[in-house]
């Protein structure tokens, strides 16, 4: 069953080759100096249990979502079996997949509330075989309200997946901007934070806030969670600022910052409208090609 918004992708699909920086750009790109060759993934015989990695942070518009949808189709790329999970309300990441969630009954809202609804009956598969969605859409506003009352109310989430981990190599968990009960639910069914972070200098006081809660999980929900990294998001190798946020990032943060970073570009929005990941939205430009050495990182941690 393909599920789709209706509506035809009212933006031109892009020229197959952009214009690449400039030599002595290069040179300054702090980004660029760190690169270093990525390890070709091995090939999977065999699928699951998934790796769940939450996309985590509590301020909105640093490519939570974007990281999402498109890191999830590059591990399919890979040959990774993905389950994304949308725990936004805003539902951002089901219309980012042309899936029509808002005017959905049953969604990941149900899942989290319905002792008879399970995860496998709220996903549904996407255009890109291999990466399955649960959708998420208004309802799920309710659910930080109506959670707080359950018994074991941070292992809500946790107990939900452990019914389709067996299936999936990846689950990726979209989480709202906030640091809320979902996603404490969220940070504790993981066993991986991705911090998308973009390169600009209220970004680095946010991100000491988040670490904290997720040292606080760690020690009193999740032993296992950890960091898998921070990924500099919307970077613009022209300005001075972005250079200098990245590179202090990278200062406080070492290794922990993957070495690939996200060029801002008006490919990821176009994206949004299209419904589709940049991978086969625009396989070719460099965007895509970011995202698919992400996902070499995070296959190899
Ligand atoms: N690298 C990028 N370059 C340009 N625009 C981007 C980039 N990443 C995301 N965006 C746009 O920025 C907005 C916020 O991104 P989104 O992924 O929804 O953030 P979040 O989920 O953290 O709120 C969206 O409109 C998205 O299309
Ligand atoms: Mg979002």
């Amino acid at each position: 069953m393909a599920i789709r918004g209706d509506a035809a992708p009212a933006v031109a699909r892009p020229r197959e080759n952009e214009p690449q920086m400039g030599g002595a750009a290069s040179k300054q790109d702090p980004a660029r100096a760190r690169q270093r060759p990525l390890p070709e993934p091995r090939p999977l015989t065999q699928h699951g249990p998934a790796q769940v990695i939450a996309m985590c942070n509590q301020k909105g518009g640093v490519g939570k979502t974007t990281s999402t949808i498109n890191l999830g189709a590059a591990l399919v790329e890979q040959g990774r079996k993905v389950l994304l999970i949308d725990l936004d309300p805003q539902g951002a990441l089901s219309v980012g997949l042309g899936v029509p969630a808002q005017n959905m009954d049953r969604t990941i809202y149900n899942a989290l509330m319905e002792r008879r609804t399970t995860l496998a009956d709220v996903r549904v598969p996407t255009d890109i075989p291999g990466l399955d969605l649960v959708p998420s859409n208004i309802d799920l506003s309710a659910a930080e309200v109506q959670l707080v009352s359950e018994v074991a109310r941070e292992q809500t989430l946790l107990r939900v997946l452990a019914d389709v981990r067996d299936e999936y190599d990846y689950i990726l968990i979209d989480c709202q901007p906030s640091l809320g009960l979902l996603t404490v639910n969220a940070l504790t069914a993981a066993q991986g934070v991705i911090i998308p972070l973009e390169c600009e200098f209220f970004s680095l006081r946010g991100v000491a806030l988040l670490v904290d809660t997720i040292e606080k999980v760690k020690e009193r929900l999740n032993p296992d969670l950890e960091i898998s990294g921070i990924l500099a998001t919307m970077y613009d190798t022209r300005t001075v600022h972005c250079r200098e946020v990245f590179s202090r990032v990278v200062e406080a943060f070492g290794d922990t910052v993957f070495q690939t970073v996200i060029h801002r570009t008006v490919r990821f929005p176009e994206t949004t409208v299209a419904g589709q990941p940049i991978t086969t939205w625009a396989p070719t430009s460099s965007g895509a090609q970011a995202f698919r050495d992400l996902a070499k990182e995070v296959i190899a941690l």
